[in-house]
């Protein structure tokens, strides 16, 4: 069974609709996705799966919202009570068959930040989820692929490690959105684009207004590190135990400081017509 441990909910929720709101600066034209899918045309039946604000992002950007088909999933329901108009949402978890009927079903497909769960079946995963696109529709992918050039700060240097030996720890390859164009292509889907957006974090984000929101925005979600390093029997190599108390205050303090680059890996293709 998946986990994912969060703080509250009310704090995990406002974490995310920020996260995707500062991501978005690094998406051309401020626009909340790459897949050339077509905005402008009716009854677009589309899938956010590990959902969060981004469906409500994405309803904004069609020309007939009240004709799309808008679905969104999520292991936690977390969901908004009541639901946000024109969304519907349900729990699954990405790692569980999906529902039968869903399969060639969906014009656009688009799943963020969550393959670290797959464990060791990043591909089974990835392809369960890329059955759901209808032939001529489209999936996009996003996921971390930190930067091993060790030219971060030393505090995001443990937090990257420390994330990666967790993924580790969980069967997840430390480096598995490299693997996403390849599983996609292998999928048979075709104009695979793959694109690393250097996102940047507190003194580093685009806009010099945002960066402090941007460093608390990534603590927000770097606060169960230690919570959770605590927890596994003699403590992870990337960050001494010593070292645990006063970490995110010294991660917010680096990041508003000197900065930091977060890139994420967006892969995106299209199934062939039948
Ligand atoms: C880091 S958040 C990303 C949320 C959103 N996609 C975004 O980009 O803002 C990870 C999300 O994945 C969900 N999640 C974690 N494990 C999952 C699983 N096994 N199946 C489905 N969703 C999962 C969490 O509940 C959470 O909403």
């Amino acid at each position: 069974m998946s986990n994912y441990n969060i703080v509250s909910v009310e704090e995990e929720n406002k974490r995310l609709e920020q996260g995707l709101e500062l991501t978005r600066a690094y998406i051309p034209d401020g626009k909340v996705f790459l897949a050339p899918v077509d905005t402008s045309r009716d009854g677009l039946k589309v899938l956010d799966s590990a959902a969060s604000y981004w469906l409500s992002q994405f309803q904004a950007s069609l020309k007939n919202p009240d004709s799309a088909t808008l679905i969104g999933t999520d292991l936690q329901d977390r969901f908004p009570n009541p639901p946000r108009p024109g969304i519907q949402l349900q729990t699954q978890d990405i790692t569980k068959p999906w529902p039968e009927s869903w399969k060639s079903d969906f014009d656009y497909v688009h799943q963020s930040l969550v393959l670290f769960q797959a464990r060791p079946k990043l591909s089974e995963v990835v392809n369960s989820i890329a059955e759901l696109v209808k032939p001529g529709g489209w999936i996009e992918l996003t996921e971390p692929q930190p930067d091993d050039s060790g030219s971060e700060g030393p505090v995001f240097t443990q937090f990257i490690n420390t994330m990666r030996e967790l993924w580790t720890l969980k069967g997840t390859p430390k480096d598995y959105a490299s693997n996403l164009e390849g599983i996609i292509k292998d999928a048979g889907f075709v104009d695979v684009k793959s694109i690393l957006l250097p996102v940047g974090m507190g003194a580093k984000f685009k806009k010099p207004e945002l960066a402090d929101a941007s460093a608390e925005n990534m603590v927000a979600g770097a606060k169960n590190i230690p919570i959770t390093v605590k927890l596994i029997p003699g403590g992870v190599k990337s960050i001494p135990a010593e070292e645990l108390e006063g970490w995110t205050e010294r991660l917010e303090a680096e990041l508003k400081s000197k900065g930091a680059i977060f890139p994420l890996r967006v892969v995106y293709g299209r199934k062939p017509d039948a």
